[in-house]
C-alpha cells in the first residue's frame, strides 16, 4: 500500500475499499480510497501539514494534498436507491463504518483497515473470499439497485481469475432476464471500458455467454467465430489503445444506449456502412479500408471476413502513390476529376504490383492521358 503521511490521532481513520482487497491480492491499487468514521471535512481542515484542494459539501469528501500527492478522503456514509440504476441519494453522512461498507458492491470490495493500526475490518466476510477467489453481492437487491455492478462483476473476475459465487450468478441471470432500462448508461460505458480495455477473449465469453450483453442492446447477438483476444494482440500496434474496448463491444453493432465520442461512433458507422460489402479485388479492398480506421477494418475482420483484413493489413496497407498533382500538370493534364481517376488508375497497378517505382507510375500517368 502507498505510504501516506497523515498524522492521525482520530483512530477513526480508514483505507476502504479496493485498496484494502488489492493489498491483501498484493496487486498496486489504481487510487487509494480513504473513509474517515464522521465529517472527514472538518477532520481534514484540523489535521497538521495538509492542503484542502477541493470540498464536496453534500457528499461530505474533500480532496487534499499530502506531500505532493492528491488523495480524496469521504465521510462515512448511508444511501439509498430512490431511483434503481442511478446514482444513489445519501441518507446519513458519519454514520457507523458498518453502515459505510454494507452499501457496497462485494465483499472483496467491503474491508476497511485502519489507518493507524492496520487492523482489517471485515464485516461481511471478503476476507475468506479473497482467500476462496469468490465474488459475491452483499445483498440480493444489488444488481436491481446497480446494475452496472453485474458487469463491475465480470471485470474483477476476469482481472482477479476469481468466480462468482452460486447464489450472485443466480441473482444476475435472474436481472439479466428482466432488464430495467432506466439506467445510467454513463456508468454502464465506464465499466465497459474497464472490463474490455482488459483485453480478455474470456470477458468477451461471459459477457456473450451469460447475457451480460443485453445491458447494452435488447438485440440478440450471436458470438462470433473467431478469438477477438488474439486478432487485437496481433494488430495492436495500429489500434488506439483506449479504443480496445469498442472492437469487443462494437460486435454487439447497436450501440444506441451508450454516449459514443465523436471518434466511436464514426468507428461504428463506419463498419456499419462497409458490413455487406464483398470484395473483387485488392484495389477494391484497399480503397474499402483506407478510409476507416483500422478498428473498424478489425470489425469487418471479426464479424464478416478476416480473409480481406489481413490481406490489407499485411499487403496493401502501406501501398502509396508516389506522383503527386505537379507531376500529372507537367505531363499536361489540367486539374480536375481527371486526377482522381488517374491516381486510382496507378493504384489499382500498385495493388497488383508493389513495386511498382515511381517512374513506372509516371509511365501509367502518360497512358492514361493519352
Ligand atoms: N462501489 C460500489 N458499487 C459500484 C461502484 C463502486 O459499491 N457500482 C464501491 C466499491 O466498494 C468499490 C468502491 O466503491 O471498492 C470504489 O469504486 P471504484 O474505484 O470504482 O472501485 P475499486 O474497487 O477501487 O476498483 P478499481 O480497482 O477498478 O479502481
Amino acid at each position: 500500500m502507498n505510504i501516506i503521511r497523515i498524522k492521525d490521532t482520530s483512530n477513526k481513520l480508514f483505507y476502504i475499499g479496493g485498496v484494502v482487497r488489492d493489498e491483501i491480492l498484493h496487486k498496486e491499487s489504481f487510487d487509494i480510497d480513504l473513509t474517515y468514521v464522521g465529517n472527514a471535512i472538518e477532520y481534514a481542515k484540523s489535521l497538521p501539514d495538509v492542503e484542502i484542494i477541493k470540498i464536496n459539501e453534500p457528499f461530505g469528501t474533500v480532496r487534499v494534498k499530502i506531500d505532493g500527492k492528491e488523495i480524496d478522503i469521504a465521510s462515512t456514509r448511508a444511501e439509498i436507491y430512490e431511483r434503481p440504476g442511478h446514482l444513489p441519494t445519501i441518507t446519513e453522512i458519519g454514520c457507523d463504518l458498518k453502515k459505510d461498507v454494507i452499501r457496497r458492491d462485494f465483499t472483496i470490495n467491503a474491508l476497511a483497515k485502519n489507518f493507524n493500526s492496520g487492523e482489517i475490518i471485515d464485516y461481511t466476510g471478503g476476507l475468506d473470499d479473497i482467500k476462496n477467489k469468490t465474488i459475491r453481492v452483499l445483498h440480493d437487491k444489488s444488481f436491481i439497485e446497480d446494475p452496472t455492478r453485474i458487469i463491475r462483476a465480470l471485470k474483477f473476475a476476469v482481472r482477479f481469475d476469481f468466480e462468482l459465487d452460486e447464489h450472485t450468478k443466480e441473482l444476475r441471470d435472474n436481472y439479466l432476464k428482466n432488464i430495467n432500462y432506466d439506467m445510467s448508461f454513463k456508468r454502464v460505458k465506464k465499466e465497459l471500458i474497464e472490463t474490455f480495455s482488459l483485453n480478455s477473449q474470456k470477458a468477451y465469453n461471459e459477457f456473450i455467454d451469460k447475457n451480460i450483453y443485453k445491458l447494452v442492446t435488447e438485440k440478440t447477438v450471436t458470438k462470433p467465430n473467431i478469438n477477438i483476444e488474439n486478432i487485437i494482440n496481433k494488430y495492436k500496434k495500429l489500434i488506439n489503445p483506449s479504443n480496445i474496448w469498442l472492437i469487443y463491444v462494437g460486435t454487439l453493432e447497436d450501440l444506441s444506449k451508450l454516449e459514443l465520442t465523436k471518434e466511436e461512433k464514426s468507428i461504428i458507422t463506419d463498419y456499419i456502412n462497409i458490413k455487406n460489402l464483398k470484395f473483387n479485388s485488392d484495389f477494391e479492398i484497399y480503397k474499402t479500408f483506407k478510409n476507416v480506421k483500422p478498428e473498424t477494418v478489425l470489425l469487418y475482420g471479426i464479424l464478416n471476413d478476416l480473409v480481406p483484413v489481413i490481406n490489407y493489413f499485411e499487403n496493401l496497407q502501406d501501398i502509396k502513390v508516389e506522383i503527386t498533382g505537379d507531376d500529372l500538370l507537367k505531363l499536361g493534364l489540367k486539374p480536375s476529376s481527371k486526377y482522381r481517376e488517374c491516381f486510382d488508375e496507378i493504384l489499382m497497378e500498385k495493388c497488383l504490383n508493389p513495386t511498382l517505382t515511381k517512374s513506372d507510375e509516371l509511365n501509367i500517368a502518360k497512358k492514361y492521358i493519352k
